[in-house]
């Protein structure tokens, strides 16, 4: 559904990406893992093509997105932007309408006005349906912006850190609606993600991102503490819960600590 083949980008002489090179299925939720600055964001730009890379290709449904037009590439691929600020002067459920922009051809149709309901309940942003953007708080507004990217009915979802602003509730409520579109839409869907734990109880996979090339790319199997270790600089213990993985970061002293004994013992 969407493949990467060999994307390096790079900001005036500064190289950001070097030859990432990777695949994502329809049905398949993938994370990109990362720190500060690893690349994920410009990665996303540069399949969007919001970034034009110094070289490689994407593909979409086996066909080159440098050959769409600006419309068809917003018909195939959904975009929740990491910062996002919203027409203030848009209601809710005129902003999840947008989404619909590229599939309207004369106005607005029956079809579209039931997508956008659908959206607007599985989200449950019934209540703030009628406010204006710039009424609303940041999780509410990060809410909006996913709600229009699913409206938008993409084969393709790239989503930079959408649970960011979000409380407990929803994130959860956030990550299950899009690995629902996902696996029922079979849509598919790239997501850059801070929280790991979260990444591991949603997505089929995992890219792990290093310096702008890829350190690791696979099923939950990738998600080791000396892998994590690696790309974060932070030591973790890898613990299974039920049949989920989940990290556990150790504290600095905890960490400092496990590194003495470690040095003691050798
Ligand atoms: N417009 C820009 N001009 C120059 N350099 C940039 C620009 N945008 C990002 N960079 C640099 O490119 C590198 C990758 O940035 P990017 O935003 O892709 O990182 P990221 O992995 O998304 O980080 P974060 O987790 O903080 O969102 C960083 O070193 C950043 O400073
Ligand atoms: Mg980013």
């Amino acid at each position: 559904m969407l493949s990467v083949n060999g994307i390096s980008f790079a900001y005036n002489c500064k190289s950001v990406l070097n030859g990432v090179r990777f695949d994502v299925a329809g049905g398949e939720l993938c994370s990109i893992l990362g720190n500060n600055g690893a690349g994920k964001s410009t990665l996303l730009k540069c399949i969007l093509r919001v970034l034009q890379p110094r070289e490689g290709s994407v593909l979409i449904e086996g066909e080159d997105a440098s050959h769409m037009k600006r419309m068809e590439l917003a018909r195939r691929m959904g975009y929740v932007a990491q910062k996002e600020s919203g027409n203030a002067r848009l209601t809710v459920f005129d902003a999840v309408l947008m989404g619909r922009r590229p599939h309207i051809n004369w106005g607005v149709g029956e079809k579209d006005l039931e997508v956008v309901r659908g959206v607007v309940e599985a989200l449950e942003l019934e209540d703030l349906s009628l406010r204006y953007l710039d009424e609303l708080s940041g999780g509410e507004l990060q809410k909006v912006v996913i709600a229009r990217a699913l409206a938008q009915e993409p084969g393709v979802m790239l989503l930079d850190e959408p649970t960011s602003n979000l409380d407990l509730r929803n994130q959860l409520e956030v990550m299950e609606t899009v690995r629902r579109a996902v696996t029922e839409r079979g849509i598919a869907a790239l997501m850059a993600i801070h929280d790991v734990n979260l990444a591991l109880r949603f997505s089929h996979k995992f890219m792990l991102l290093r310096g702008g090339v890829i350190f690791a790319c696979g099923g939950a199997e990738v998600i080791t503490s000396g892998n994590i270790q690696e790309v974060y600089g932070v030591k973790v213990e890898v613990e299974t819960l039920g049949e989920r993985k989940i990290i556990i970061p150790l504290q600095t002293m905890e960490a400092k600590a496990v590194t003495r004994e470690e040095q003691h013992a050798r």
